[in-house]
């Protein structure tokens, strides 16, 4: 049994089957560099075949991305295998991950396919995959609610047929990990596949046990984990990648395992997906929460000073969390500026360097100390409105007690300028109301939170915002030292996100109910 544990990550792919996510080319292939950088074995790129923007994703990160295998999802039908090979076919190792449902309810109800043509299908559908290249995953869906003698005897088929990677799906988080540990257990002992093929965990969090399900597993001989950053993925999400690294990492007495995660990454990205997808991190989270390595009792924080061990069992600096240290100042200059952006690895050059520069100009002459936290929010946030349908030219607003609050905004769309005037409850619903108006957009609002990007009074407000447009559900944010301003950057944001949806609308192809 290898002693090293792969990482698989989904984020973006069953991560963003989060409801309100909706990245586009650009902003994937940004994660997909992190997840390099991050050291992941395998980025599961996408579902090419769902829509022509999810083949278009997979298909730039496959061409693009270089230093980790890049997977495609597939259903068995031949048209899917061959959409997903299309898409990653240029990628330095290509994987195609086949998947079916073998519990009986899914078989009856959503398949409506008998055992012994589940069976039939997963056979040839992973014949076929493996025509296209040698890297083959497939995963039983409902893995943990499926017959185990049914089980076996596909993944022992699958594998005869040319599986690589068999990978046991907990699909609605059902399993519990002393349970799922025996069943990955049973799996290795019967299915008995030849060296070189792997079992993997995939565990959905509904009754909070994706992590400690997946690390169950891999006590039981699971040697891949499937897992997603912060842990975002359908309903409650996946196992969160940085928590099955650092158990692995700091329990190695136990697990006797390793990954080749370069963990001091870890924060960079938790942050950067957090920030593209709009999905806040609760300050407690394992690991990559703002508290994680925070002692607020008098007696934790005398232990830490005395030594470090008394109350940490990890290091802040060993998953990246000392990041957010003083990087630049209002007297830092152009050069300072792209350097430091260079060392975070975001590359900006032209237009849009000239656009991120002013942003960070303006944030200093209200803020002392720019950490690196701050500069990857503006700066993000700046890019992604590069090319958007409406920016944000100026806004204006009044409130006092006793007054209706009220706010203006001048909003800007391919060089024409629109005003428009709001009232609300309160100065943001004013500012959002008045720029609901300047765009013609009806959509209702249905999340709203304000975070703080770093410490003290002058921090970046953090603001995300789910509107639902068109019965779909879209995500913005936005960052100011202002909250209002940084609220109406996120309505905005979403605004512009629904646009664009409304627009690739015409290509996506119809829905289809027996996706993963
Ligand atoms: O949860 C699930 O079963 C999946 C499979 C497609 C692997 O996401
Ligand atoms: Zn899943």
């Amino acid at each position: 049994m290898p002693d090293k544990v792969r990482i698989f990550d989904t984020t973006l792919r069953d991560g963003e089957q989060s409801p309100g996510i909706s990245l586009n080319v650009p902003e994937k292939i940004e994660i997909a560099e992190e997840l390099t950088r991050l050291g992941v074995d395998v980025i599961e790129a996408g579902f090419p075949v769902a829509s022509d923007g999810d083949f278009e994703a997979v298909k730039a990160i496959a061409d693009h991305v270089k230093g980790s295998a890049v997977a495609g999802l597939s259903r068995t039908a031949f048209a899917d295998i061959d959409r997903c090979w299309e898409a990653i076919k240029n990628a330095e190792q290509p994987r195609i991950h086949v998947f079916i449902a073998t519990s009986p309810t899914h078989m009856e109800h959503k398949l409506r396919m008998t055992p012994d043509q589940v069976l039939a299908e997963a056979v040839a559908a992973v014949t076929k995959a493996k025509s296209y290249t040698a890297d083959v995953e497939f995963s039983p869906e409902d893995g943990t609610r499926s017959d185990h003698g049914f089980l076996v005897e596909v993944l022992r088929a699958v594998v005869e047929a040319g599986a690589t990677t068999l990978n046991i799906p907990d699909t609605v988080g059902y399993g519990v990990p002393d349970e799922f540990g025996k069943l990955i257990a049973l799996l290795v002992d019967e299915v008995n596949p030849p060296d070189g093929v792997v079992f993997s965990t995939h565990c959905h969090n509904d009754l909070g046990l994706a992590v400690a399900n997946s690390l169950a597993g891999v006590a039981g001989g699971a040697r891949q984990v499937e897992c997603t950053i912060n842990g975002i993925g359908e309903r409650a999400g996946n196992a969160a990648l940085e928590e099955i690294v650092m158990a692995i990492k700091t329990r190695s007495d136990f697990f006797g395992l390793e990954t080749g995660i370069r963990t001091e990454e870890i924060a960079r990205a938790s942050r950067m997906v957090s920030r593209l997808t709009g999905y806040v991190v609760q300050p407690n989270k394992a690991v990559v929460g703002r508290n994680a390595f925070a002692h607020e009792s008098g007696i934790h924080q005398h232990g830490v000073l005395v030594e470090r061990s008394t109350y940490e069992i990890m290091d802040a600096e060993d998953v990246g969390q000392e990041a957010a240290q003083i990087v630049l100042g209002k007297h830092s200059g152009r050069h300072a500026f792209q350097d430091t952006l260079e060392k975070m690895g975001i590359h900006v050059q032209g237009d849009a360097l000239n656009q991120a520069f002013k942003r960070f100009k303006e944030l200093a002459d209200r803020k002392v100390q720019i950490t690196e936290a701050d500069l990857e929010a503006i700066v993000a946030e700046e890019l992604g409105q590069l090319g958007e349908t409406y920016t944000l030219e100026s806004y204006e607003v009044r409130n006092g007690t006793g007054d209706t609050p009220w706010a203006r905004v001048v909003i800007e769309r391919e060089g024409v300028k629109a005003e428009a005037e709001g009232e609300g409850d309160g100065m943001i619903d004013a500012v959002c109301g008045a720029i609901r108006r300047a765009t013609g957009t009806d959509g209702r609002l249905v999340g709203f939170n304000v975070s703080s990007v770093t410490e003290g009074v002058d921090a970046l407000g953090d603001v995300t915002i789910q509107l639902e447009v068109d019965d779909r559900r879209v995500t913005g944010r936005g960052v100011s030292t202002d909250v209002v301003e940084a609220s109406a950057r996120a309505f905005l944001s979403a605004v512009n996100i629904a646009m664009r949806l409304r627009s690739e609308r015409a290509g996506v192809r119809a829905g289809d109910e027996s996706g993963p």
